[in-house]
């Protein structure tokens, strides 16, 4: 039986959960120790397993490493048992591999869906994006230089541009955004890895902690992202930004405008979204697994357009043998 799509916000959200539950519970475990190849092998292995069994008729639209070779969770791969909603899914099983790697805080495990046919796919690996919480929704845009809309974003927020703080993922292609968002004179962090996070923690407004993500990122990981703008009532666009030839060939094969702004619209056109997210390591949002005799503690983060909710989830798994192995 095909549901109707209001079981985006019940089953969906569950079964997306102990997905990246799983994914969190194996990779945590090679947590520091220098392999960021077995983390996300094991975080994929896992999430896969889980998402096998999903209430949900799934399509990998944002896949592992967006190859089309990759054997796991791949793009077009169908997840679920294919009966309830019928989702487009992007996956990342881990953000942060390098973080996780070395046992650095903000990895997360993370998996968002839309309706079906909504998510913007590319195979071009990297994209620009800006990304500010509701209050300076439609305050922004790529259009305009990175000085203009962190002082937009002070004037909508009513605060000085001294007081307003801009993620930057710390790249040498971010050079010329980190040096014009300078020069209006706001506040910056620099961060090394995982810009889902950090730009959901800006969506979220909280306290003043970060306004604005900006940067340069990975493209996948920007269409994850927009799945929580839009279910955080956050604004975003996105331009894809090209390497090299490679990059210009993957462009071309696939007719896009590179040139083109994406707005939030076209990142995501559906307005039911919803991602979850659950910690690896310990990060500003969400703390890291942690193993206690034969359990498995983790924190998740889920948030839905169609609930309207946000919702902290903390598990205890029992991860010891089963009682008739
Ligand atoms: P991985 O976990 O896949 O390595 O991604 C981490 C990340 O920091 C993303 O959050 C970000 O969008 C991307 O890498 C940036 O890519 P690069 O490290 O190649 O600059």
């Amino acid at each position: 039986m095909i549901d109707t799509l209001d079981t985006l916000d019940t089953i969906v959200e569950f079964e997306f959960l102990r997905a990246t539950e799983s994914a969190a519970i194996a990779a945590g475990r090679l947590v520091g120790r220098g392999d960021k190849n077995a983390i996300d092998g094991a975080a994929v292995q896992a999430m896969r397993t889980s998402l096998a069994t999903a209430h949900v008729g799934g399509t990998v639209v944002i896949g592992e490493g967006e190859k089309d070779d990759a054997p796991m969770l791949y793009h077009g791969e169908r997840i679920g048992n294919g009966e309830g909603a019928q989702l487009d899914v992007a996956v990342d099983p881990i953000d942060g591999t390098t973080l996780a790697s070395k046992g650095g805080s903000g990895a997360i495990s993370v998996i968002a869906a839309a309706d079906r046919g909504s998510l913007f796919h590319t195979r071009v690996p990297y994209m620009e994006k800006i990304v500010v919480g509701p209050r300076a929704r439609g305050c922004v845009s790529l259009d305009v230089d990175p000085a203009t809309n962190v002082l937009a974003v002070a004037h909508a927020m009513k605060r000085h541009v001294s007081e307003i703080t801009v993620a930057l993922l710390d790249r040498p292609r971010n050079a010329a955004i980190l040096e014009s968002v300078r020069s209006a004179g706001a506040r910056i962090r620099l961060f090394t890895d995982g810009d889902v996070m950090t730009a959901i923690i800006a969506v979220l407004e909280d306290r003043g902690r970060l306004d604005l993500l900006m940067g340069i990122g990975g493209a996948p990981e920007g269409v994850v992202t927009a799945c929580a703008v839009r279910a955080l009532g956050g604004d975003m666009e996105g331009r894809l930004w090209l390497r090299d030839a490679e990059d210009q060939a993957i462009a071309r094969s696939e007719d896009i405008n590179v040139a083109a702004v994406l707005s939030l619209d076209e990142l995501c056109r559906s307005k039911r979204t919803l991602l979850v997210a659950t910690g690896v390591t310990d990060g500003e949002l969400l703390e890291g697994v942690r193993y206690v005799g034969k359990l498995a503690h983790t924190q998740s983060f889920l948030v839905s357009s169609l609930s309207r909710s946000i919702r902290r989830v903390e598990t205890t798994h029992n991860v010891g043998p089963e009682a008739n192995s």
